[in-house]
């Protein structure tokens, strides 16, 4: 019995040097430390063994076993950290840079328009997204019939005791002023508006104006003009920069134009419309308690998207809302 101990011990030895992996280590055990493996079977024998002789072999036995326990345990040790070891660090790898964030190409728009507004004087106002439509269309001279309250260009809010609509441009908010604040006023509003419009490259039925208001004593066409150009020069960085005003007709101002400023880029030489623009109609100066006999206004409005588009060549519109990272990140 001694001898068959001595000869295991030899054998579990050998297998020991072989563990090198959790499989060589699996085997190692299924072999000799299960039920039915070879520890067991040399234990099975002890019953046979000479009384006399219990003393020594037991002794014998008991030294094998705690040996392969330990043994196996060390061996298990040694190669995890191999393991362990083998996984470091390439510090010759690229890190990941983090993101690093920036202004929202709207955003970063409508503060350049702020700040030159501004260095002319202009402070800048908000006013409220769902507006009632006494401000949105009657207070600015609107007729009760007239075709921009149609429900396929308005989105009408439920309401049971006001007539309620998401704002269809930043004008309201000139009667708001007007009715807060004396005159001098001289104000622009940069905000988002509400279009009942069919989705496509151009269109969205949610985009951005900025308006202006300048009431004072004596405001002329003239005046009107020279702010608009300067602030379209100073947008497109050309003191140069070809600009007119051509007749229109918006029910707020009398007379209306529009404005266009000749651009010759990459799409060829072509004169583009930026901007409404007129004197504030003596109604809508009335509506709000402003005698215009004294006093008289200009204002403009514009969209924010159509200023935003040509200079991030941005060919369709819906990139600038839908914020996908991909898009954005190539904006800032
Ligand atoms: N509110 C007009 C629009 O949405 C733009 C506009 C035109 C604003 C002339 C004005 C203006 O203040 O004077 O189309």
């Amino acid at each position: 019995m001694l001898d068959n101990i001595a000869a295991l011990r030899q054998a579990i030895e050998a297998d020991l040097a072989t563990i090198n992996d959790l499989d060589s280590a699996e085997a190692f055990r299924l072999k000799h430390l299960v039920k039915k493996g070879s520890l067991n079977a040399l234990t099975q024998e002890f019953k046979a063994v000479p009384r006399e002789e219990k003393a020594a072999v037991g002794k014998a036995l008991n030294e094998l076993k705690n040996w392969v326990t330990e043994s196996f345990d060390a061996a298990m040790q040694a190669f995890k950290r191999e393991a362990d070891d083998a996984q470091t660090v390439d510090v010759t790898l690229p890190g990941r840079r983090p993101y690093i964030g920036a202004q929202h190409p709207t955003n970063a728009m409508i503060r350049e328009i702020t700040r030159i507004f501004s260095a002319l004087g202009f402070d800048a106002a908000e006013g409220p997204e769902i507006e009632d439509e006494k401000h949105n269309f009657d207070d600015l001279n609107f007729p009760p019939n007239h075709p921009a309250r149609d429900m396929q260009d308005t989105f009408f809010v439920k309401d049971e005791n006001r007539n309620l609509v998401l704002r269809t441009h930043t004008s309201p908010v000139q009667i708001r002023l007007m009715q807060s604040r004396k005159p001098p006023i001289r104000c622009i509003v940069p905000g988002r508006v509400y279009r009942n419009e069919a989705t496509d490259a151009t269109h969205l039925a949610e985009f951005h104006q900025v308006e202006g208001l300048y009431v004072d004593r004596k405001v002329s066409m003239a005046d009107l003009k020279g702010t608009l150009y300067t602030f379209f020069s100073e947008l497109f960085q050309d003191p140069s920069l070809k600009f007119r005003l051509r007749p229109s007709f918006f029910p707020f101002t009398e007379p209306s134009a529009e404005v266009d400023v000749f651009v010759d880029d990459a799409r060829g030489a072509r004169w583009i419309e930026l901007a409404g623009c007129g004197m504030v109609h003596p109604n809508v100066l009335r509506n709000c308690d402003i005698d215009p006999e004294e006093y008289s206004g200009f204002a403009f409005g514009f969209g924010i998207e159509r200023l935003i588009m040509p200079r991030r060549k941005i060919t369709d519109i819906r990139m600038l809302y839908e914020n996908d990272i991909r898009v954005l990140h190539q904006l800032t």
